[in-house]
């Protein structure tokens, strides 16, 4: 996507020096636009783990490239297999709900299992960036299967403007490039069906706020941002025509784990007959979790991060305390959205149910 007129993916090797994969610093966005360089796996797990990068498949490629910055620190004095083995947990344990990156650091070493220690590096940072190239390429595919959505929605409001509201961010940030959820807003906004996007600001971390709304306003297309506490009431009043939403994991039964306050939305959703789509690569499904409640595993991130919230002062970022000094809090990332509140799932093969029989199908299409 452009920033300020140049072409930028959130995730990239280094053209003259393919020993560093570049990143853009969401930790720092939408204040400062700024880029990191990420050299060793270290620095891809802390890069994750400290929000630097997030978003479901971004979060995936990085530990590709993790993968394929084990291979360059690989010594004589280390087994090549035992090196990159351990990389491989140690990058997956880094944020247990998305399941995109186990799925790509899985990829990697099963693409590295027969594969000459003198050639590691060369085949696994081609295949890297074929998960890259893979998941841009899902990204476009949800863009023009979810664009009818908008254009029939445009057409029964007779050109008034489509109202969509979405939660967190699974914007271009997230995916490496178009976004999940952003794929099919930016070709109806490009085919010029009036839309505008109620942007939730997502606490505890507003990505939201930060990074959705920087994004929508990157690309022009009108947004407003709201408290989180919001949608129900919007819904009431008939200024919600679509709820979009990003997805971490979703079990082969059709539920979906996303960022917390997301089953809020698909309930409010639910009871004023608005429709509700999660929009996900298949890379986002997991069809070895049939009971998503108790399986999937929900991260449970630093208190801090509801104690504090952090924003732009005098130039500089800053982090506030908003409670007293001695508050307990807790803070799960992400909730689980049953399928039975969902309308559908926008996947790169089209859309489908959120049901068993539709996610096999999709899955035997794919192999
Ligand atoms: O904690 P985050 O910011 O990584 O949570 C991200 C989300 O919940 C996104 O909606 C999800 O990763 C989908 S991105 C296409």
């Amino acid at each position: 996507m452009l920033v300020a007129g140049k072409n930028y993916q959130s995730i990239w090797v280094d053209g003259s020096d393919p020993s560093i994969v570049r990143v853009i610093d969401q930790q720092r966005l939408p204040f400062f636009f700024e880029t990191r360089e990420l050299r060793s796996v270290d620095d891809i797990y802390f890069a994750i783990s400290d929000m630097t990068i997030r978003g479901a498949p971004l979060i995936g490629a990085a530990g590709a490239f993790g993968i394929y910055l084990a291979t360059l620190e690989i010594t004589p004095a280390v087994s090549p297999r035992l090196h990159l083995e351990n990389a491989s947990r140690y990058l997956i344990s880094c944020r247990p709900t998305a399941v995109n990156l186990t799925h790509a650091v899985n990829y990697m070493m099963q693409g590295l299992k027969d594969v000459p220690a003198g050639s590691l590096s060369e085949v696994a940072l081609k295949a890297a960036r074929e998960i890259c190239e893979n998941e841009k390429e899902n990204c476009r595919l949800i863009g023009k299967y979810g664009l009818p959505l908008l254009e029939n929605l445009s057409k029964m409001k007779k050109g008034t403007p489509v109202n969509i509201l979405t939660h967190c961010n699974a914007g271009w940030l997230a995916c490496i490039d178009y976004g999940t959820v952003t794929a099919p807003v930016y070709l109806a906004h490009m085919a010029g069906i009036p839309l505008h996007v109620w942007v939730d600001e997502t606490r505890p971390r507003n990505q939201g706020a930060r990074l959705t709304a920087w994004e929508l306003e990157q690309a022009g297309v009108p947004y407003t941002l709201i408290a989180d506490n919001t949608g129900g009431h919007l819904m009431q009043h008939g200024m919600v025509d679509i709820v979009l939403v990003g997805c971490d994991r979703a079990s082969v039964k059709g539920d979906v784990a996303n960022k917390i306050g997301t089953y809020l939305k698909a309930l409010a959703a639910k009871d004023n007959g608005i429709p509700f789509y999660a929009a996900l690569p298949s890379t986002s499904i997991d069809i070895n979790i049939s009971d998503a409640f108790s399986e999937i595993p929900v991260e449970e991130r630093d208190p801090e991060e509801v104690t504090s919230v952090s924003g732009i002062t005098g130039g500089e970022m800053a982090s506030v305390r908003i409670c007293p000094e001695k508050t307990r809090a807790v803070n799960y990332g992400f909730d689980i959205t049953p399928a039975r509140l969902i309308s559908g799932l926008i996947t790169e093969k089209g859309i489908i149910k959120p049901e068993e029989s539709e996610i096999n199908r999709l899955f035997s299409q794919i192999k």
